[in-house]
């Protein structure tokens, strides 16, 4: 678990440094979501193979949006297939009952949302305080004030272009001005957090993502509805 995780950071790390050299190291998350639920093993083997970097996992209740998908027994299952680092986005209203089972199943990184009412930041430090990294999410109507206060103990910031809760929407192109906002913010202060970006993206709205700042990009639909996964994943980055 430790090596996954030195690993990210020197990814992260790397994806700061090239940012500089105007040549960026993007991280692709392909989101399980749009897999084939009997055969996640091999979906998540060919996005290996195909060169994905992190592995995305949406996390529903039925409650905090209109949708259920997997709990940890499926992370803890998956786990044992591969190496990839977990990327576990709870889209869940009681976070504080249910993110340390995520942990023990497997997840590195564990991103809670801003729009619940408990205190994020001791969720946020208990789960650094765990070894996993932290990180928040905010939806297309949570403005980029509401989480600057957490920025110091975020490992990333998961702006969402498309109101959580389904695959295949339309991205949302107000959503740009945030990452701009918040890159700038977060290249003042020097924190050490990712933007990533999360719904409706493809080749195109993965570009305009990466202009405005954004480093890991979720895409569910675009890579996993297409005959040629390595390629899809290529034109991400590109
Ligand atoms: C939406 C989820 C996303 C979704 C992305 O609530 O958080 O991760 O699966 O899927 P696409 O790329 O199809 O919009
Ligand atoms: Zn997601």
């Amino acid at each position: 678990m430790k090596s996954r995780i030195n690993v990210v950071v020197v990814i992260a790390s790397e994806a700061r440094q090239s940012r500089k050299q105007t040549m960026k190291k993007i991280l692709i998350a392909p989101s399980i979501l749009s897999a084939d639920f009997a055969d996640l093993k091999a979906d998540i083997s060919k996005i290996e193979k195909a060169g994905a970097d992190w592995l995305h996992v949406d996390v529903m209740d039925g409650h905090f949006v209109p949708n259920i998908t997997i709990g940890a027994p499926v992370v803890k299952s998956i786990r044992k297939t591969t190496k990839m680092f977990f990327d576990v986005h709870l889209m869940i209203t009681n976070p504080e009952k249910y993110w340390q089972d995520f942990k023990k199943a497997g997840a590195d990184l564990i991103v809670i949302h801003s729009e619940i009412s408990q205190d994020k930041a001791a969720i946020l430090k208990a789960i650094k305080n765990s070894g996993a990294k932290a990180g928040i999410s905010i939806k297309p109507r949570t403005p980029v004030s509401d989480i600057v206060e957490l920025l110091p103990l975020l490992d990333l910031v998961l702006i969402m272009t498309v109101e959580p809760g389904f695959g295949g929407q339309a991205f949302m192109e107000d959503q740009l001005s945030k990452i701009t906002e918040l890159r700038k913010i977060i290249d003042k202060n020097k924190f050490n957090c990712l933007i990533e970006v999360d719904g409706g993206i493809n080749a195109q709205t993965a570009k305009q993502c990466v202009n405005a700042g954004a480093e890991v990009l979720v895409s569910g639909n675009y890579i996993f509805n297409t005959p040629d996964v390595k390629e899809a994943i290529s034109s991400l980055r590109a």
